[in-house]
Formats: structure tokens, sequence, C-alpha cells
């Protein structure tokens, strides 16, 4: 039986996993893989890119890990080329890569600011830049960003690049995807809501809890219209669909995974 993505070669940004169990880029990787493609792994963690890529061999799949910060130019350059030249193109490119530091405008440094504007979006940038001239030869090619919720709504946690780059990264990907669609090339953005991940352990306990693990995942489930907070393969699974031929005529658009909540009034 044919799979979505048989012979494709995906390219996935952060692709590792920042702690023990499923991150949303592991698990997009992995479900690529499952559906047929090639997929490079990348992170700026090797052992979380060789991991994941191990776990994609181990089930039978192909992939190679690849090391690069998605912040500089010549390390995207370099996997989109190492990309067209180990499987002859770049299919789909999917950027995942996503931090978050708490923090408004007044007491958020400003290295830290350009820090995260960087890795969540000029990344974005700099990946288009590099991989839009391998899909416009080839005449097609799906882009899909992971943005968030918190892109279009104020979440309660005061994370204001996290907000700004979010709301920037979208409307990046429906520019591409405007610029392009002529062109064959298409460019969603996906907008996970509350999904437990590795991630959230990141710095969020003490946003919502005073650093209490426990109380966070108690408080996040009770936000969710589902009673439930998602996890990363609800995220993989609409990242697939808009990376796939069943989404052709899909692009400059938004897909909430998110139980509902940015629908919630309160
Ligand atoms: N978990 C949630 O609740 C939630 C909600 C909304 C959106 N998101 C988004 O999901 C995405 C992250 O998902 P995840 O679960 O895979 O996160 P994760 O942090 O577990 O994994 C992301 C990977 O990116 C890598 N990375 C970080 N900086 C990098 C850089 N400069 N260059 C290359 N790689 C780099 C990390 O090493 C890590 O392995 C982010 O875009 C995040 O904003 C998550």
């Amino acid at each position: 039986m044919s799979k979505d993505f048989d012979g494709r070669s995906v390219i996935v940004l952060g692709a590792g996993s920042v702690g023990p169990g499923w991150g949303n880029g592991k698990a997009c990787a992995v479900r690529f893989a499952r559906e047929g493609a090639r997929v490079l792994c990348v992170d700026i963690n090797a052992a979380a890119a060789e991991e994941t890529a191990a776990i994609i061999a181990r089930e039978g799949g192909k992939a190679l890990a690849h090391k690069a910060d998605v912040t500089r130019s010549d390390d995207i350059e370099a996997l989109v080329a190492r990309c067209v030249e180990t499987w002859g193109g770049v299919d789909v490119l999917h950027h995942n890569v996503g931090i978050a530091r708490v923090g408004g405008c007044v007491d958020l440094p400003e290295d830290d600011w350009r820090h995260i504007m960087d890795v969540n979006l000029t990344s974005a940038f700099l990946a288009c830049k590099h991989v839009l001239p391998v899909m416009e030869r080839q005449g097609k090619g799906a882009i899909v960003a992971t943005g968030s919720v918190a892109g279009i709504r104020y979440t309660g946690v005061p994370y204001v690049t996290y907000y700004a780059s979010k709301a920037a990264l979208q409307h990046l990907m429906t520019s591409v995807a405007l610029e392009y669609a002529a062109k064959g090339i298409r460019a969603n953005t996906v907008l996970p809501g509350l999904m437990h991940t590795p991630m959230i352990f990141q710095g969020l306990p003490d946003a919502y809890a005073d650093g209490d693990a426990d109380r966070m995942i108690a408080v996040r489930e009770q936000q969710c219209p589902t009673g439930a907070m998602g996890d990363a393969w609800d995220v993989a699974e609409a990242v697939l669909y808009l990376a796939s031929d069943r989404a052709k005529y899909v692009t400059g658009t938004t897909l909430a995974v998110d139980g509902g909540i940015s629908m919630k009034f309160t």
C-alpha cells in the first residue's frame, strides 16, 4: 500500500526533544518516516537529533541526523544542500524549533528578546531563504511551521517574545504562501494549544505554579475545554496533513490543534 510520503525528502528543524518523552518535532520526524519519508533530523543538540534518527532506523525507516544551529544562515544552507545532495531535493520543510522565556517588556533583557526572535522567527526566514529556490526548481514543495495559540491569544503567561515571534512566524508563512502559490509551493502553520511535551517543563512550572510541575500540569489540564492537554502526536497529525498532497489546496492558513482552547472566552 502506498504511503503519503513515499520517496519524499523531509527536513525537520528541531527534530530532537529537550527532555525524555515525545516533543512535537521528534513525533513529527517519526511520523513522516512511518509514512515513507526520508527525514533529515536537524537539531542543535547532536545527541537529540541522533536519538530521533535512531528511533526511525529501528523502525525500518530512513533518516539522517544533522547538527545545526538554525539561527545561522550558513548552517541552514549546509543542511539544505545535504538534503538535496543525498536525496535529490526537498519536498517538505517542517520548521518546529521554538523556545520560550518568561518575561515582559520591562524585565526581559534585550539580549533575550533578540535571541528568541532569532530562534523562533529569523530561523524560519533563513530556512525559507535557502529552501524556496530548491522548491521553485522542483515546481513543488510544502512548508509547515509550528506556531502557537500564543501567536493569536494572550495565554496568561507573560512571555512577550513568545507571543510576538509566534504571531510574526504565522504571518511570514502567509506571505510566503501567497508569493509562491502559483509556483506549486504551499506554506501553512499549525497552532498547538496547551500540549503535554517535555518543553513545558522548561521555565513554565515557575510561571504557572511557583516551580511545582505537578500543579502546573493540573492548572493546564483544567484550562483545556476537554479537561486534558494534547500531545506531540496530535501536533504531528496536523503537520503531516498540511505537508501532504491531501492538503494540496490548503495554503496560507493556520490549523489550531488546541482542543478548542483558542475559542474559549474564559
Ligand atoms: N508544548 C507546548 O505546549 C507547545 C504549545 C504551542 C507551541 N509549541 C511549539 O512546539 C515547538 C516545540 O516543540 P517540541 O516539543 O519539539 O520542543 P522541544 O523543545 O522538545 O524540541 C525542540 C528541539 O529544538 C532544538 N533547538 C533549540 N534551539 C535550536 C537551534 N537554535 N537550532 C537547532 N535546533 C534547536 C532543541 O535542542 C530541541 O531538541 C515550538 O515551536 C513550540 O513553540 C509547543
